[in-house]
């Protein structure tokens, strides 16, 4: 996944994309670039490593079109040579790409043959040369045209022509929308690059080719004519997508979730009651996702289970064609998804839709590709989420999901009440005083090798979740298991001092601390969550009892830890090794 931003407009474009770019990073930090149009020549600049100190005021003179882009290398390893823009033999034309080609093999063989040279190792050189290529005969958008008829794969791109200043934007199956601004034009893979300067915007759709020029412009490669696309106006504002006072996003994030639980609640009843009455109605249920998003998809389907008589079965996106058997037009198909954009989230949903299933979808993003691909859906609006790991995101796919098993039971107004109740206690979770609270466990566990994390029912998908939340962003191994599992092969890890986080609710306990004791007699550690202190907790972390609720609440602490967990290792934790905000490759 890739970072692209494009700009036109009366400033100065290289004073503009930069720090745009640099909202990206989120996506990509590898390396970057720009590429700017100054009388007549294309000025770039292409930098292996992320936009630091003196480069965000890199100025590449007075133009005010240009292009940049953040680089998480798919296709040639990490270089200044590789990072992007990328321009065509002839100096003409200069392209940010995001996404793989898949016949790139062949299309260099043929433009080598055409005397055409390569300096990068990459895919994504190919594309500014084909346009060069057909540029010979025809205009610079027939020429776009052209090219993107021969690539195979997904893509987002933008291109610039020297010649003309025209901006031509396309995407296939990655994202990209157009930020239209008074007196300026911007293409970005995400919202957060151009907030600062417009809130109107324009989603692209899959095969929409995007002219910039004295006029904006759009045709549609599929359909093979001009297309109209509306202006929408978002809700997001700037301030949503800046760190505020906060070190980075992912505290930030952590902090504002008594915002955004109470944002995810407050939705249209006829749409959640609309959900809950297609759950009802079909033969069967299907809750698709991955990463966290899976495991708020595996706790719908126990709430779902426990509350109701509905099997809804938790599927990981990735393994979804291993149930496309069971999928006709009675089948509904639910999808979760944080951006909307996750490659193996939407192939699922093609799947799904070949086979005839209703396929609805809970998402973050609006405009994002699955918006467009869904019969209906249910925004969580979250706001923008820029740390990489999901947090607000994750305990609003819970609310929702509690609200539609609520209202499946035909009991929304309780499940509203009770939802609405959480709120105080998620404020408590996230206040100071905890924070400073739990930055002394984590100076116990930053230097231990594994950390396991257990819960049972309604508490399993929150250890999955828990160890997730630790091992992407502090890189210590942790593992989640349901408390009955450990002892059927894992307890052989545990030995003096492992520490082992224990999730127990007020009520019907006995079991998980049973299993608690199962651990603590070979050694562990143990860090106990729940409303009230027990014996063998080692260390105790209050969170009020919330019954089913308990999860949108007992994750919080958790976030705390791992993030604190990151920042005493020296680690970014809102950009982890070797992760992206939406995984848009298989
Ligand atoms: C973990 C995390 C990922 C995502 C997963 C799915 O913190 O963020 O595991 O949950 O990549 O992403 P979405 O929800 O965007 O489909």
């Amino acid at each position: 996944m890739c970072g692209i931003v494009a700009y036109k407009g009366r400033q100065n474009a290289s004073e503009i994309i930069v720090p745009s770019l640099k909202k990206l990073e989120y996506r990509g930090y590898d390396s970057w670039g720009i590429a700017v149009i100054n009388e007549n020549n294309i000025e770039y600049v292409k930098k292996s490593g992320r936009i630091e100190g003196e480069d965000i005021e890199i100025n590449l003179g007075d133009a005010n079109i240009g292009i940049g882009h953040t680089r998480w290398a798919t296709h040639g390893s990490v270089t200044d040579e590789n990072a992007h823009p990328h321009l065509s033999n002839d100096g003409n034309v200069a392209v940010v790409h995001n996404g793989i080609i898949e016949n790139y093999k062949e299309l260099k063989k043929f433009l080598e043959t055409n005397d055409f040279k390569f300096v990068s190792e990459t895919d994504s050189e190919i594309i500014p040369n084909l346009i060069e290529y057909y540029c010979k005969n025809v205009r610079f958008k027939t020429a776009v045209k052209r090219t993107l008829k021969r690539i195979k794969g997904n893509y987002s791109i933008v291109a610039i022509e020297r010649e003309t200043g025209i901006i031509c934007a396309s995407r296939r199956g990655s994202p990209l929308v157009l930020g239209i601004g008074e007196d300026a034009t911007f293409v970005a893979s995400d919202i957060p690059a151009f907030l600062d300067y417009t809130t109107n915007v324009v989603y692209l759709y899959d095969g929409d080719i995007v002219l910039i020029d004295e006029e904006i412009s759009f045709f549609n490669l599929d359909e093979n004519v001009e297309v109209k696309r509306e202006i929408e106006k978002i809700e997001w504002d700037a301030e949503q997508a800046k760190k505020g006072n906060f070190k980075h996003y992912m505290l930030k994030e952590i902090s504002e979730q008594v915002d955004s639980i109470e944002r995810a609640i407050t939705q249209d009843k006829e749409l959640i009651e609309g959900f809950a009455k297609d759950i009802k109605k079909a033969r069967n249920v299907f809750l698709v996702a991955c990463g966290s998003s899976y495991h708020a998809s595996l706790h719908g389907s126990y709430l779902l289970g426990k509350n109701t008589s509905i099997n809804a079965i938790p599927v990981l996106a990735s393994e979804f064609k291993n149930y496309i058997n069971f999928i006709d037009q009675e089948s509904l198909i639910i999808v979760i998804s944080q951006s909307g954009e996750t490659v193996d989230v939407l192939d699922a949903v093609k799947m799904a839709k070949e086979q005839k299933g209703k396929v609805l979808a809970i998402v973050n993003v609006q405009g994002s590709s699955l918006t467009r691909e869904v019969e209906k859906y249910i925004l969580m609006n979250a706001g923008p989420e820029i740390g990489v790991l999901s947090t607000k995101t994750y305990t609003s796919q819970l609310a929702i999901l509690s609200l539609i098993s609520y209202s499946v039971n035909n009991k929304y107004k309780k499940g509203l009440k009770a939802l609405k109740a959480l709120i105080k206690y998620v404020y408590a979770l996230t206040s100071k005083n905890t924070r400073e609270y739990l930055k002394k466990l984590s100076r116990n566990l930053r230097y231990v090798e594994h950390i396991y994390t257990i819960g049972r029912n309604l508490e399993y998908p929150t250890a999955l979740e828990s160890a997730l939340k630790i091992k992407e962003v502090s890189y210590i191994h942790a593992e989640g298991f349901a408390g009955g599992e450990l002892k059927h092969g894992t307890i052989a890890l545990i030995e003096k001092g492992t520490p082992c986080i224990v999730f127990v609710p007020e009520k019907n306990n006995e079991e998980i601390i049973s299993n608690m004791i199962e651990v603590k007699s070979r050694g562990a550690y143990i860090i106990g969550i729940g409303s009230k202190n027990i014996e063998e907790f080692d260390f105790f972390i209050k969170v009020r009892d919330a019954g089913e609720l308990n999860s949108i609440c007992q994750i919080i602490p958790i976030q705390i830890l791992a993030y604190h967990l990151a920042v005493m290792k020296g680690h970014d934790p809102d950009k982890p090794r070797n992760l992206a905000k939406s995984v848009t490759v298989k």
